[in-house]
């Protein structure tokens, strides 16, 4: 073993053994010549260089510099275990030889990297693929566009397409929602920080309270909490006196990722499906972080038991390549010839890779295994909470696993909730990285530490994932 390896084990092992996991690859053993410059270096370069909106180096201090499976190594030789995998893109892990050897046939059948819109037999057999893992009741009578190549990209597709097809103007979003960065989808998105230095957002987005029981935004918590978002919703939609327009279209997360890893009930899901097909309202789900498996069933919406009208892809559909789609229903597709374009809607290596993914997702159950390991995941952190109140609350759904750190110094509210602590849980992602685990924050004020591991992870790695976090929180105070 290499002491690295030796010593994270040492490490990361809580009182009770847990067993060895996560050999690093055979590969990985021998140092390759000329060894690149340390974290320091690279870091310094970069923040030399790249802007001021740079993210992760501030909260991640390293320089990565090979990946595989579930392991990262930085640039000083320090290996960790990967639980932010591209943002949840890199469903299959780094370099999964699934999505190399799809990548490698492509190159050596010399198919073209980009094609605009312009069809291939590569096009063709990953929409076959992606039309078979999605209800046939959706896809009987669905359309696809190529968007290009990030989830942003397709939100802002999908609001033109809704936007075109109604005639009408305004959108409904809701509070702790995160659609990305563009424009449009930032208009969309519940965060107020990156939004108060732009003027001039996308007009006439309403948001409306998501069912965070936790943080109930009526005060009330537990079931009544999805209850009074239906409720809430219903009237103001059929209140002609509630300033709103009627929309263009709904758009949420069914598990809402970067807002704090927050599944909405199922029972809710259903209503609104009710709400918005009652009303013509189209109802588009942004399933960017969600889909391919994530969950625990292929598309959160699933879980649920209703269609979307309009489903909004990306991140693990490419295979972890750039790739964004929208698929929806026909009666949607009003679009003029060339109402939606651009140049990389036709990444084909993305494509073999997204068909390879979805396929190997398929044959091998991993959205079964995600939901296993994802409860594996829960107990543990439930069993940690249980020593540890500055984990206020421990959910999710399948491999989206979050853990909400709060202040302990500040009074709980009614409903027992004390106020989220960024500080800590700031502390907590440190102290993971200094024990070799890689994990994100997202939620109200960053304070919710969040899992996103490959659906590959085993049962070894979950429980050595959770012992490493077991002493973060406890190191982190
Ligand atoms: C639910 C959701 N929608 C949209 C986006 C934006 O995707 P991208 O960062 O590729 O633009 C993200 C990114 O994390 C996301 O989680």
């Amino acid at each position: 073993m290499r002491p690295e390896i030796a010593e994270l084990t040492a490490r990361a092992r809580p009182a009770e053994a847990l067993p060895d996991a996560m050999p690093p690859p055979a590969r990985w053993q021998q140092k390759r010549p000329g060894e690149p410059l340390g974290n320091a270096h690279y870091l310094a370069r970069q923040s030399g260089f790249e802007s001021n909106a740079r993210t992760y180096p501030r909260k991640l201090p390293i320089a990565i510099r090979r990946a595989e499976g579930i392991h990262v190594e930085d640039a000083d030789g320090r290996l960790y275990i990967d639980c932010l995998a591209g943002a949840g893109a890199l469903t299959l892990g780094h370099y999964h030889p699934v999505v190399v050897e799809a990548v490698q046939r492509a190159v050596a059948d010399g198919v073209p990297w980009q094609t605009l819109d312009l069809t291939t037999p590569v096009k063709d057999a990953f929409v076959e693929e992606l039309f078979g893992s999605l209800p046939k009741a959706f896809t009987e009578s669905a359309r696809i566009q190529f968007c290009g190549p990030s989830g942003a990209d397709a939100i802002e597709a999908a609001i033109k397409l809704v936007k075109t097809a109604t005639g009408r103007r305004s959108v409904l979003a809701f509070h702790g929602a995160y659609h990305g960065m563009t424009h449009g989808a930032l208009g969309l998105t519940g965060e107020t920080g990156p939004k108060l230095a732009v003027a001039g957002l996308m007009a006439e987005v309403h948001f409306l309270p998501f069912p965070y029981a936790y943080r109930c935004p009526f005060n009330l918590g537990g079931e009544a909490t999805w209850q009074a978002s239906i409720a809430y919703i219903e009237r103001l939609l059929d209140d002609t006196n509630s300033g709103i327009a009627p929309p263009a279209g709904m758009i949420l997360e069914a598990v809402q990722g970067e807002g704090g890893v927050i599944p909405a009930p199922d029972q809710w899901l259903r209503e609104i499906r009710r709400i918005t097909r009652e009303r013509e309202i189209p109802l588009i789900i942004d399933e960017v972080q969600t889909g391919v498996g994530r969950t625990g069933l292929m598309y959160a919406f699933e879980h649920a038991g209703i269609l979307p009208d309009v489903l909004v892809l990306s991140k693990a559909v490419g295979g972890g390549l750039p790739l964004s789609a929208l698929v929806y229903r026909e009666s949607l597709n009003l679009w003029q010839p060339g109402a939606h374009a651009g140049t990389f809607r036709g990444n084909q290596l993305a494509m073999a890779a997204g068909a390879a993914t979805l396929r190997y997702v398929k044959e091998q159950r991993l959205d079964r295994h995600a939901d296993a390991m994802g409860r594996r995941l829960l107990a543990h952190l439930q069993r940690i909470r249980q020593d540890s109140p500055q984990l206020g609350d421990v959910r999710g759904r399948g491999l989206m696993v979050g853990a909400e750190v709060v202040d302990l110094r500040a009074e709980a509210d009614r409903l027992g909730a004390r106020p989220p602590c960024r500080e800590v849980a700031r502390r907590i992602q440190r102290e993971c990285l200094d024990r070799g685990m890689i994990i994100e924050l997202g939620g109200r004020q960053g304070s919710v530490a969040r899992f996103l591991p490959p659906l590959t992870v085993t049962e070894n790695d979950i429980d050595r994932i959770a012992g490493i976090f077991g002493e973060a929180v406890r190191a982190a105070g």
